[in-house]
């Protein structure tokens, strides 16, 4: 059989009135900027090139900017540019692009051009996530309940894209001859899991209750869940969510005391509410551990926000944690 291209996926479902014209031709541009990304990232190394050198400079929220951060950041920009797009914001950039305020479709895409950019030398994945939006000029910032679509791809040993318009998750992989074509796979994250993720350098920072949560995990057969747990930690939160996405588990970045992660370290805007999309959309959960990450009101670009997410049993188990 032959495998369905993501731009007759698209246009399926454009007809089907699921998706408008103007978020297909979004889609469309990020695929294409993402193609042009997993191949850059492909090369690193060869030659001169050395993508996971720092350029000197930091983003907004102080992480120093590597040449594939960069890169990544202006690719999708120029590609998003002519497709009809109103502003594009990214976890690069201090303030929105805006390309054209009047346009009919008020679509923002906002995007981590480069999510795991600690790990461009260590052939890890990587990856580029993204959310999309309707939004008006002078506030485009919204919750994440109002994306109208939301997904990433991954560079790893595959180059793969989730994808979802609001009507469940699809996966798309990368073929040789440059198309991203449907998986035969429809992501579901199942409620239960044995596997969690969280950073445990950090432990020593933790609020009371991930410290007890974490240990009643650890505790193993011989605790109150009474059943071996494993842990995974990739470092990029695409890696660690396509895992979950595969086989289910836990993942948590909460707040802790170190200073700047009062609220976590990741964005709700580039990272949390695309991510937080696709979980609902797979019957997962995620959330900040009070509330739904969908149903926070983002006050800037960039704010950060606690984040737990995964298989739906699990994240309440975290919640009923007191
Ligand atoms: O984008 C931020 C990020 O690199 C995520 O991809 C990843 O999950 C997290 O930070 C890793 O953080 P840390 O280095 O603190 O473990
Ligand atoms: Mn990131």
């Amino acid at each position: 059989m032959e495998s369905l291209t993501i731009e007759n996926f698209l246009k399926a479902k454009n007809e089907k009135g699921e998706v408008s014209r103007e978020v297909c031709a979004a889609l469309e541009a990020l695929c294409s900027a993402a193609t042009k990304i997993a191949k850059l990232a492909a090369g690193n190394g060869i030659g001169t090139d050395n993508l996971g050198s720092l350029t000197g400079a930091e983003n907004t929220d102080g992480d120093e900017q590597k040449a594939l951060d960069v890169l990544a950041d202006q690719l999708i920009c120029s590609t998003l540019a002519p497709t009809g797009v109103s502003a594009y914001l990214s976890e690069e950039r201090d303030e929105a692009v805006i390309f054209e305020e009047g346009r009919d479709s008020q679509i923002v895409v906002a995007s981590d051009p480069l999510d795991g950019s600690s790990n461009i030398d260590t052939n890890l994945t990587i990856g580029t996530i993204f959310s999309l939006y309707p939004a008006k000029a002078g506030n485009w910032l919204r919750e994440g309940r109002a994306q109208q679509a939301a997904g990433f791809f991954a560079y790893g040993p595959q180059t793969v894209l989730l994808l979802t318009t609001g009507q469940g998750v699809d996966g798309f992989c990368l073929n040789e001859e440059g198309h991203f074509v449907q998986m035969d796979w429809q992501p579901q994250i199942p409620a239960t899991t044995k596997e969690f993720a969280i950073n445990a350098a950090n432990s020593r920072f933790w609020p009371a209750k991930v410290q007890r949560y974490i240990d009643t995990l650890l505790a193993g057969v011989d605790g109150p869940r009474g059943t071996n747990f494993n842990m995974r930690w990739n470092g990029s939160l695409v890696a660690d969510a396509f895992r979950i996405f595969r086989r289910g588990g836990i993942f948590l970045y909460p707040e802790d005391s170190r200073k700047n992660y009062e609220n976590g370290r990741l964005r709700l805007v580039y990272e949390a509410n695309p991510i937080a999309f696709l979980v609902e959309q797979a019957e997962g959960r995620a959330s900040d551990g009070k509330i739904d990450i969908l149903d926070i009101t983002p006050t800037s670009y960039h704010m950060r926000v606690p984040l737990i997410f995964g298989s739906a049993d699990e994240v309440d188990s975290y919640h009923s944690e007191q």
